[in-house]
């Protein structure tokens, strides 16, 4: 395969949550997935412990299965004060046409969640919501480099992803469908993966860095 020969500023700054410019017609190799896994464990971990498992769904009965709970979420989410759309309500000028987009673009993808051709779910052994605070953090930490090492090499490919979250209020039941053992396993994710329409990615507009950074003392 070829790469897109990206710097790695640009890799940095245009790696996007890509769900319209998603083609849901075109499949993705098997092989490409493996490469950018072999990415995705040269991330860092606690203690070195490589504890890293990943899930790759590609049975369009199973992705079907996992559209049907990430829908079902999608319909609470929408009306959580931390959607996008309530996070919209509020914001002014660009910010808040940022969350119109990405509310819409969010919708357009929980409508075509079963066409995504290729799902990854980052899976790390132990229950996180029984580790203690340090232990939670370490946790989280030696997956999601991981992840995004994951979504960064794709973008290098020519692949689009979206890091998902919704689907794990129904964590239990998507762990039977794909028969992971939930008292012992948590997914941290659904990354979605599809081969982009276009490669042309632009930063995107945040708040500068300066005005979010303290230097050794607090700010807020
Ligand atoms: C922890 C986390 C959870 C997310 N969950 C979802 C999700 O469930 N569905 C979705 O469409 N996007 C989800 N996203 C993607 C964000 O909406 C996206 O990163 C954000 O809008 C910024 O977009 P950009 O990365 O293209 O700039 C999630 C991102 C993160 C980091």
């Amino acid at each position: 395969m070829t790469t897109l020969g990206l710097s790695a500023d640009a890799l940095l700054s245009t790696t996007r949550a890509v769900r319209r410019r998603l083609d849901f017609e075109r499949p993705v190799d098997d092989d490409l997935i493996r490469e950018c896994l072999e990415f995705a464990v040269q991330a860092p971990t606690g203690s070195n412990q490589q504890g890293w498992r990943f899930l790759v769904v590609t049975d369009p009965d199973k992705k079907a299965a996992l559209a049907d709970l990430y829908r079902r979420g999608w319909d609470v989410y929408a009306g959580m004060s931390a959607s996008a759309g309530a996070l919209a309500v509020g914001a002014e000028g660009e910010r808040a046409s940022q969350q119109l987009r990405v509310l819409r673009s969010a919708s357009y993808l929980a409508e075509n969640m079963h066409r995504v051709p290729a799902m990854l779910i980052p899976c790390l052994h132990g229950r996180i919501e029984k580790a203690p605070g340090m232990g939670a953090s370490s946790m989280l930490a030696s997956i999601i480099p991981s992840t995004w090492n994951f979504m960064l090499a794709a973008r290098e490919r020519g692949l689009g992803t979206c890091w998902t979250t919704i689907h794990l209020m129904f964590e239990e039941e998507a762990a039977a469908v794909l028969d992971i053992p939930y008292a012992d396993v948590s997914q941290i994710a659904l990354i979605t993966i599809g081969h982009t329409l276009g490669t042309d990615f632009r930063p995107a507009t945040r708040e500068s860095a300066s005005t979010v950074t303290s230097w050794n003392t607090w700010t807020g």
